[in-house]
């Protein structure tokens, strides 16, 4: 997918605003707008019909706008986004993790993608659904979101799992080319060649490079980097029986099982909770 650098750079409020944010948010800066760019071309109506191209504000008025607005960038997608929020159905009682797919997270092309690629390259059953669910608590919360995501699995999913989830988000800074991962040419064009990710993301990397399961989140960065393809048909059907074998689905439902997380999952159905 190409990046248009001036359209990306206002978009999250110009040149001035991004040498203000970190290495790490930069870096999530740029996946979310891949994936918010991937979902866009995917539900776009085909060439013809009328659809009004995307407008896209200057750096003086998204700096002007800063002030007025009551969210910040961090904010999950379900929330809000420099767009209309979409009227969401209710989910059903009992809500499984496919319910939250296909009321709360979709299109969710990103991770499908991901999980398809991994799925395709022999990926074991941990690492396709750490594919399957590593970015989806963007729906949430964006900073931290190897964390967050982590944390929003961790009752349900094996322990690798949750790990190549957790770690996921330090490691794709740091090439390893043996295992095939390549430092991202994208971010040198985008964020410039001398790019050093925060002292926090450094030690993690650090650890998790010395850990037993350091292929878990590094298979996860191999498979998620180049899966953005707008013309990708994907689906959750190949991995219903992944998620039957690998996630503890509660009987009451996710958001309410009494985990110490069903507050989360909580949250995610009804974000138009007013408390
Ligand atoms: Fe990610
Ligand atoms: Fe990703």
């Amino acid at each position: 997918m190409e990046i248009d650098r001036r359209v990306f750079f206002a978009s999250l409020g110009g040149a001035a605003a991004v040498s203000a944010m970190d290495s790490d948010a930069k870096a999530d800066a740029l996946e979310a707008y891949l994936s918010d760019q991937l979902d866009d071309a995917v539900s776009a109506p085909p060439k013809g019909t009328g659809s009004p191209q995307k407008q896209f504000p200057t750096v003086a008025e998204l700096d002007a706008q800063i002030t007025t607005k009551n969210y910040r960038r961090g904010v999950g997608n379900l929330f809000a986004g420099g767009r209309n929020v979409k009227k969401l159905e209710p989910m059903p009682a009992n809500a499984t993790l496919q319910d939250f797919f296909r009321l709360r997270f979709a299109p969710a092309n990103h991770v499908l993608q991901s999980a398809t690629r991994a799925m395709k390259t022999g990926m074991t059953e941990e690492i396709i659904l750490a594919c399957l669910l590593h970015d989806v608590v963007q729906e949430l919360i964006k900073p931290d979101h190897g964390w967050w995501g982590a944390q929003l699995f961790e009752p349900y999913i094996p322990a690798k799992s949750t790990f190549a989830i957790r770690y996921h988000q330090a490691l794709r800074f740091y090439a390893d080319p043996a295992n095939g991962y390549e430092y991202p040419e994208m971010y040198y064009g985008i964020f410039g060649k001398d790019y050093v990710p925060p002292p926090h993301i450094e030690a993690t990397y650090k650890m998790v490079r010395n850990h037993k399961w350091y292929l878990e989140p590094r298979l996860v960065t191999v498979n998620d980097l180049y899966a953005f393809d707008p013309k990708a048909k994907v689906s959750i059907d190949p991995f219903i029986d992944i998620i039957g074998r690998h996630f503890k689905q509660p009987k009451e439902g996710l958001g309410n099982d009494n985990s110490p997380v069903a507050h989360m999952w909580r949250t995610i159905a009804r974000p138009d909770s007013p408390l």
